[in-house]
């Protein structure tokens, strides 16, 4: 593999007995790329990312970090890797905060002093008060706190790969949009490599620079959100990106100031304004309350910079395509290859982990309660 590449698997699949999770399936993750992995549920999206950290190994195929085969990389180097962050969080529940997020630099056995550093460092980072978190128990937390500890955990030791598994789906719409922000804050400060799974596809299409569709533990089309909006591979990436949604989800890719008219350039202000760091679906649904045709846009400080009209949208160039690429019944699994091409401790704290991961695994198809009651500690 080139050095282009930081995560690579080539033509993996996973057996369950008889049952085929994952099937043939390859993909080339860019390092500092922000790859999301969409399907229906058992498509093989959770059994993908835990192939990648060895939670379960592949039956088949190659998987490789940094050109190197997993199967090389010995437990304490793929930990120090690769972070994993999931939907039930995985906290230990009988464990503080600060104790939680400094689960696997412990496993390192990295200095207390070192540990202590980095937690207050991650809380800090995360949006977490130390003074009134680190010594709490999951149990008194939200939903939304307890997220970014899972994720606070996931970095702790600062690893340049990150596997997100529905890390936000169990929070209300205004908390998940504020865990987005920062993780796209965080991203642009760290360049983590992160595989991210999601139902949601707003958020896919918010946070992905790259967006993979799964079915059937196969690839059916990836490409940036922009891609998938504008050529949908067949019906079911079309019903899946949103179907007849799909023009205004494309609007909300593009913000207004890759539109608008400087001030000046040409129209008068108007009744209703919008941010230019706004969209474009947000700008038409301004026009829309207020029966307006055209809007100021104003910078952050509400100075008016310039004005946007409706036609400027309708004639926004990849914007709301004639139709789609493909007729709306046709149903095709082909682009797997072609789209592959695109560039894009103490042995007992250390079993701990892994058997709870396990505990996770199971506990994860049952319930997607946040409380699991009693499970393995130290
Ligand atoms: N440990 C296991 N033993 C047997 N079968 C499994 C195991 N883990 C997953 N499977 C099966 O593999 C398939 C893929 O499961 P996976 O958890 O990867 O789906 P998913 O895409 O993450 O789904 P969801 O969106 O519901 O989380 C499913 O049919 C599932 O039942
Ligand atoms: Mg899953």
């Amino acid at each position: 593999m080139t050095d282009q590449v930081r995560i690579a698997l080539l033509n993996v699949s996973k057996r369950f007995g008889e049952d085929t999770a994952v099937d043939g399936l390859s993909l080339a993750i860019a390092p500092g790329e922000l790859c999301v992995l969409v399907g229906t549920s058992g498509c093989g999206k959770s059994t993908t990312l835990r192939m990648i950290n060895r939670l379960i190994e592949h039956s088949d195929g190659q998987i490789h970090i940094d050109g190197q085969p997993i199967r090389e990389i010995n437990e304490q180097a793929l930990r120090r890797r690769i972070g994993y962050a999931i939907q039930s969080t995985g906290l230990f529940p009988h464990w503080t905060v600060a104790r939680n997020i400094g689960l696997v630099p412990r496993l390192l056995k990295w200095p207390a002093e070192r540990i202590q550093k980095r937690t207050r460092e991650l809380m800090q980072l995360l949006g977490l008060s130390e003074t009134e978190f680190a010594g709490k128990y999951p149990h008194q937390l939200s939903g939304g706190q307890a997220q970014r500890v899972g994720v606070a955990r996931a970095l702790a030791a600062d690893p340049d790969i990150l596997l997100m598994d529905e890390p936000f789906g169990a929070l209300d719409p205004i908390t998940r949009e504020s865990l987005q922000d920062e993780l796209l804050r965080l991203q642009a400060r760290l360049h983590k490599t992160i595989v991210f799974v999601t139902h949601d596809m707003e958020e896919a299409m918010k946070l992905a620079d790259r967006i993979v569709v799964m079915d059937g533990g196969k690839v059916v089309q990836q490409g940036s959100p922009q891609d998938l909006l504008t050529a949908p591979e067949n019906a079911f990436v079309e019903s899946l990106l949103g179907g007849r949604d799909r023009g205004l989800k494309q609007a909300g890719l593009i913000p207004v100031r890759d539109v608008m008219h400087p001030t000046g350039a040409r129209r008068q202000t108007t009744a209703a304004a919008v941010s230019a760091d706004d969209d474009l679906r947000g700008a038409l649904s301004l026009m829309l309350l207020h029966r307006l045709s055209s809007l100021t846009v104003v910078d952050e400080r509400d100075r008016t910079v310039g004005t946007l009209g409706v036609d400027d949208i309708m004639h926004r160039k990849n914007l709301l395509p004639a139709a789609s690429a493909k007729p709306a019944n046709q149903s095709s699994n082909q682009s797997s290859n072609q789209a592959y091409n695109q560039p894009a401790s103490s042995s007992d704290d250390g079993d701990a982990v892994e058997d709870k991961a396990k505990v996770e695994d199971g506990a994860e198809q049952t319930s997607p309660s946040q409380d699991r009651g009693p499970r393995h500690e130290e």
